[in-house]
């Protein structure tokens, strides 16, 4: 196969931070994506509907005219969220979920939540007005091995959320184990995953190939071959169950390339591009266009997009680095060829 059209995809978790950073990233977005679910990890975090709503116009003035791009806002969880502002989140058509950060589990996760019990009358809530919690599924004490993060958070934490709240919608982001896809496969249509291009492409070996590589450094960390298999199964075979979410997480050069690096890998310059390498890799698109376009609005109960787009077999080769502050940003495979080139939504044609 040397050329796709599918449906415009959608971005289901993307960090598009504020300011001056977010101005510089947020139109490798726009240009491939019809919309994205915008995490809410700013410093100091989106924690209120007006927030968001605030950070949603700061996007959209932010996105060049050429484009049209609906930014998704989602609610920072902590333990002391009333619960009456989910009910304004949901009566919002602008906000759409709200996230959970086991506090200390990643970047600006610090007012994340402490235990799920903290925020018990939260979660009734979201059921009852069925707003979609994302989780960042990974337990944080201090004695689970960083690559088991993942698998103690199901059985410490995520069992024990779908007991209490078996009709609370669940998406359990950016899973990166076997574990992870074997118990969103058990789980009912209440459950769902998104998959990041990154965990589709390296392993963890990646992280140390010809000495440590900070720009492959993101969490959850990637891991062994054998998952990176099992991601490769789930997102080409399983329709439905599972849906992109590039988790493009940008970090200035300096913060990245430093004695204590932060997490966090930028796929947004070609991330639809990436997941159509992966999924060539695996031989395999007959379930591209149902992970890329269709099962996440399906999820998110929004109607699918009008416009397509079009891949190439064509290879290009990526910047060894982008505008980003005053030190720049090292994207996904920079200075590396990517072999299939996007043809955006902008210049092809509306779907019939
Ligand atoms: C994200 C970030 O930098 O905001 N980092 C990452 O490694 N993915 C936070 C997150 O999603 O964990
Ligand atoms: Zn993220």
């Amino acid at each position: 196969m040397n050329e796709i059209s599918l449906i415009q995809p959608d971005d289901w978790h993307l960090h598009l931070r504020d300011d001056g950073k977010m101005k510089a990233v947020v139109n490798d977005t726009a240009r491939q994506f019809a919309r994205a679910i915008i995490m809410p990890n700013l410093a100091p975090p989106v924690t209120r509907c007006e927030q968001a709503l605030a950070y949603r116009s700061r996007i959209l003035d932010a996105v060049q005219p050429r484009y049209s791009f609906e930014p998704l806002m989602t609610l920072y969880l902590t333990d002391n969220l009333p619960p009456a502002e989910i009910e304004q989140a949901a009566a919002s058509p602008m906000i759409h979920a709200a996230k959970l950060y086991p506090a200390g589990a990643t970047t600006n996760s610090d007012a994340g939540v402490t235990h799920i019990d903290r925020i018990d009358a939260v979660l009734e809530t979201m059921q009852r007005v069925d707003l979609p919690l994302l989780v960042h599924g990974e337990a944080t004490a201090r004695e689970i091995d960083v690559f088991d993060r993942e698998k103690a958070f199901i059985d410490q934490t995520l069992k024990t959320l779908r007991q209490r709240y078996p009709d609370l919608r669940i998406v359990f982001e950016h899973i990166t184990t076997t574990d992870a896809v074997d118990y969103v496969l058990s789980q009912n249509d209440r459950m769902a995953a998104t998959i990041t291009p990154h965990h589709l492409l390296i392993n963890r070996n990646d992280l140390f190939k010809g000495g440590i590589n900070p720009h492959h450094y993101c969490l959850p960390i990637a891991k062994r071959e054998t998952h990176r298999q099992a991601l490769l199964r789930a997102a080409t075979s399983q329709p439905g169950k599972f849906f992109a979410g590039t988790d493009s997480a940008p970090h200035s050069r300096s913060d990245k390339e430093s004695a204590c690096g932060c997490a966090g890998i930028y796929s947004a310059h070609a991330a639809i591009e990436l997941y159509a390498e992966a999924f060539d890799q695996a031989g395999n698109f007959e379930h591209f266009e149902t992970f890329m376009s269709i099962a996440g609005a399906q999820f998110y109960q929004m109607p699918l997009n009008q416009k397509k787009i079009t891949l190439q077999r064509k290879s290009w080769t990526v910047p060894e680095q982008l505008q980003f502050d005053e030190h720049g940003l090292i994207p996904f495979r920079a200075g590396q060829d990517i072999e299939w080139t996007l043809i955006p939504a902008s210049a092809g044609s509306e779907a019939a």
